[in-house]
């Protein structure tokens, strides 16, 4: 796994464009790099198979994306993408993640709930979908093991 970079973003929309119904532009990737987020990128044998992009914000960050190539999904790149990315918010001392995910999205609300996601609210309508709108429900995960005990209860 290494840094995404202005070279890398060709390859990175040509995955994005297959696996996303509404996929980002190039010009939201290279947004996102000039900006400062993390965006990171994984390789096999030299090809880009995977991505995200976190947006850090003082001390929380926000899941803006994630994409596996789908020959190469449900291996666990999604994960070790997502473990990668927490553990590097937990150097940077960051309390928690957010995202918002499709409710129709279940492979993604599966992998979010596989590495410590809870559910903490919904918001309508949020998305443009084929039948109009779609809701999206707002996901967070405590970095920090004493509050994720509270909040796990
Ligand atoms: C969501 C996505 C990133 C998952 O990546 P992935 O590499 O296939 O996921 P992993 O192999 O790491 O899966 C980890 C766990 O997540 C869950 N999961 C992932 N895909 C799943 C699926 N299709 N159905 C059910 N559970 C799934 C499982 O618990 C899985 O563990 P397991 O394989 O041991 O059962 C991938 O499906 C993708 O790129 N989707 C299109 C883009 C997208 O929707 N991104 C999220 C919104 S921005």
């Amino acid at each position: 796994m290494r840094d995404m970079t202005l070279a890398d973003i060709d390859a990175v929309c040509a995955i994005e464009q297959l696996v996303q119904p509404y996929p980002w532009s190039r010009g939201n990737f290279t947004d996102a790099l000039g900006s400062g987020y993390r965006c990171v990128v994984d390789e096999v044998v030299g090809q880009i198979v995977s991505y995200a992009v976190l947006m850090p914000v003082l001390d929380e960050a926000e899941l803006l994306n994630i994409g596996v190539a789908a020959a190469q999904q449900r291996k666990g790149l999604g994960k070790a993408m997502l473990d990668a990315q927490m553990q590097w918010a937990r150097t940077q001392n960051m309390q928690r993640i957010f995202l918002e995910v499709r409710v129709s999205n279940l492979p993604a609300i599966a992998l979010y709930r596989a590495v410590g996601f809870i559910e903490i609210g919904m918001r309508r309508g949020y998305y443009q979908n084929a039948a109009g709108r779609e809701d999206a429900m707002a996901m967070a995960c405590e970095l920090n093991k004493e509050a994720q005990v509270k909040l796990h209860g």
